[in-house]
């Protein structure tokens, strides 16, 4: 049934309110006539959820109106992660990429778990098959085998135990290993050697090659420049990031801790290293901060729309819906599973 005139002009105050501050974003703004085009979609779309006993778990870096417009639960992929685990929904609608999708379903394997688009991958989690990984394991034996959340369900079912950008140091740290084969972002690896390193925690640390195609081109020199350009600057690093910027950032974290330091932090302006998104949850959520530097997007994140969220829960097409062996499943299930047993218990 069409939304009244009077469902749409409420509807568009909302989303109005929630994205009046977003302008990171160049040729993108949220402004009055924007939401209203809006608004009819997000109205069926919530909808569509209640019908359906659908939930949409929405990762940060998601356009903001997806966020904001019909998202249930917004965060990094550790919060996600448990959020898809803690889900009783019949249907959950992953708006992220295809490993958070599957990291879903390993999760919540009663469940129907939706990707908006099956061509959203990952520069990290497609460096790597599960192939590639058993060949390293040979070459390591007694390696402890830690893989990053940024990966296929093949690799988590090769590994130990899975980490995610906000529990990987405490993880490794408290393996009894020494040596440690860590898949598959070499720049977290680095990070890892130099944050253990740091802590006086002795492990040797194996990576493969993969890097994120979002964060691997902040450099150092850049940051340096900023500083002089904007005396008081705080530079907020993921640890996707080179050890030469992380080395040079106020604070290094998942997308979760570092949404968390900018708002409980004074300054006068903000360099964030990272993708877009959060920079735009931020004008939401901590409108009164200031942040200069570029916007890198995720081309991959960006394939997430509200269209292809409102056709997967109308009828999804086949390559929406995440489909794992459950001999692969039960496997990969047990190294997310550890993770939660070491994770800190408020890994923000
Ligand atoms: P977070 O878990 O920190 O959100 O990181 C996910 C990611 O893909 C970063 O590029
Ligand atoms: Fe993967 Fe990088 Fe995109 Fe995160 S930002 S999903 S690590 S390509």
């Amino acid at each position: 049934m069409p939304a009244t005139d009077h469902a749409v002009e409420a509807e568009t105050e909302r989303l109005l309110r929630a994205l009046l501050h977003v302008d990171c974003e160049p040729g993108r703004q949220w402004n009055y006539e924007a939401c209203r085009r809006l608004a009819p979609l997000t109205l069926e779309i919530n909808a569509l959820k209640k019908e359906k006993d659908a939930v949409i778990l929405t990762h940060s870096y998601v356009a903001p109106e997806i966020i904001y417009g019909v998202g249930d639960f917004k965060g990094d992929s550790y919060f996600l992660s448990l959020k898809a685990r803690e889900s009783k929904a019949k249907i959950i609608v992953f708006a992220g990429v295809v490993f958070m999708g599957e990291t879903a379903k390993i999760l919540s394997p009663a469940a129907t778990v939706l990707v908006p688009d099956r061509g959203s991958g990952c520069s990290l989690a497609d460096s790597l098959t599960g192939d590639q990984l058993r060949q390293l394991k040979a070459a390591y034996p007694d390696a402890a085998v830690v893989c990053y959340i940024n990966s296929t369900a093949d690799v988590k079912a090769e590994s130990d135990v899975c980490v995610t950008s906000g529990n990987v140091y405490d993880i490794i740290a408290r393996l009894p290993q020494r040596r440690v084969l860590f898949v598959p972002d070499r720049l977290m690896g680095d990070n890892v050697r130099n944050e253990l390193k740091r802590r006086g925690i002795d492990k040797e640390i194996i990576t493969s090659d993969g890097t994120c195609i979002v964060h691997d081109v902040f450099d150092a020199q850049s940051v340096a420049d900023a500083r002089a350009r904007f005396p008081g600057l705080r530079v907020v690093a993921h640890p996707e990031c080179t050890p030469e910027v992380a080395a040079v950032a106020d604070f290094v974290g998942s997308t979760g801790a570092m949404m968390k330091y900018v708002k409980n932090t004074t300054a006068p302006y903000f360099l964030m290293l990272t993708e877009c998104g959060l920079v735009s949850r931020l004008q939401v959520e901590a409108p009164e901060k200031n942040f200069i530097g570029g916007c890198r997007l995720c081309p991959y994140m960006k394939l997430n729309s509200l269209e292809k969220i409102r056709d997967a829960l109308v009828s999804p097409r086949p390559e929406q819906i995440i489909t794992l062996d459950e001999d692969l499943r039960r496997r990969a299930a047990h190294s997310i599973e550890r993770m939660f047993a070491l994770a800190p218990a408020d890994p923000l």
